[in-house]
């Protein structure tokens, strides 16, 4: 199959996706790969192209927030409190279903998680489709998030028919993913909407680590490399062994005088909001830099801070 890459405002996409393809969108946050939600065979096409397991639902993308109904079932003022706050927006909700919604999407779950993407691209896209989009991060399974059309096609050409070029995406990691528990927030994803943020309407709890993931998302292994790559709290505590190439994907100034063959940074003046939308770029560049290992300098773990330290873990988890 040829992969297109096309300009936003194209008719294709809405095209394609009432033929039941699925189409490479930009959000606000990362690429999404988006098919008809409503539609098993669509959905798994999506499956098929991310080589993505059953057992991980997709984020269904509403068009307009009267679909919440048709789709979920909880009411709860809280529910409404966030949506109101942040959406549309990087927000993802996980509530419990209605029968519109097809197993392969949940995943055999009796929930579904939501959300309302405020990039001008993807809402038009989805206005103009009239139904909800079910879209997970347009990369292979357990890869490294795409923030370019060009990323996109780096993991999916080939296999799907058509990106849409909306440029770099803004946030550059994945949405935040709550689900509610009463009159308190779960986070089960840190992401753009900060615990801080959530704070405001009510208490908010961490999934707890160690048990069954109910977001596979916080699998250990995940936004990975293909370089091992290892963390540590500045570049300067890595003492290199071997005669080795290694890339360093620094946090803030970098050193003058260092072993590296390859370094990136995120961010010069520290700024968290520009680290994060450079983070999944960067560490694209020096997997393909040829580095025997990639050694990540730590970010402060405040706000913003939290979701790419996050990202961090988990993509240094094998190395
Ligand atoms: O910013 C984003 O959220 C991007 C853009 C494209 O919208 N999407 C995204 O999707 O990151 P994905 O599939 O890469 O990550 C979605 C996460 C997965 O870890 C999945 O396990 C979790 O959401 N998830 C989906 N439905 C769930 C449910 N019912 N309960 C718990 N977790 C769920
Ligand atoms: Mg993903």
């Amino acid at each position: 199959m040829e992969t297109e890459i096309c300009a936003e405002g194209s008719d294709r996409a809405v095209q394609l996706l009432a033929d039941g393809e699925p189409v490479a969108l930009p959000t606000e946050t990362v690429y999404g790969l988006a098919a008809d939600a409503t539609r098993p065979e669509a959905v798994l096409k999506i499956f098929e192209a991310k080589e993505r397991p059953f057992f991980d639902p997709l984020i269904v993308h509403l068009p307009d927030i009267s679909w919440l109904d048709r789709i979920t079932r909880d009411r709860s003022p809280l529910v409404q409190k966030l949506t109101g706050a942040f959406w549309p927006g990087p927000l993802t909700l996980v509530l419990p279903r209605r029968e519109i919604v097809p197993d392969v999407v949940t995943s055999g779950l009796e929930t579904v998680a939501v959300r309302m993407s405020a990039h001008p691209v993807f809402q038009e896209i989805c206005a103009r489709f009239c139904k909800p989009l079910a879209a997970p991060s347009a990369n292979r399974f357990g890869r490294i998030s795409p923030t370019t059309a060009q990323h996109v096609m780096a993991e999916l050409g080939g296999r799907i028919p058509l990106i849409v070029d909306g440029g770099p995406t803004e946030i550059g990691v994945e949405s935040t993913i709550v689900s509610i528990d009463g009159d308190r927030i779960r986070i089960l994803r840190s992401g753009p909407v900060t615990a801080e943020q959530l704070s405001e309407f009510g208490g908010v709890v961490y999934e707890k680590r160690g048990d069954a993931p109910s977001a596979p998302g916080q699998l250990q292994s995940h936004y990975a490399p293909r370089t091992p790559m290892q963390l540590f709290k500045h570049a300067h505590e890595f003492v290199p062994v071997g005669n080795r190439r290694f890339g360093l994907l620094a946090w803030g100034h970098s050193l003058t005088v260092h072993p590296f063959a390859a370094v990136e940074t995120l961010s010069p003046t520290q700024n968290l909001r520009e680290a994060a939308t450079r983070l999944f770029a960067a560490m694209r560049r020096l997997d393909e830099a040829g580095l025997d290992l990639i050694v990540a300098e730590e970010v402060p773990e405040t706000g913003l801070g939290i979701a790419i330290m996050d990202r961090l873990r988990k993509a240094s988890a094998n190395g």
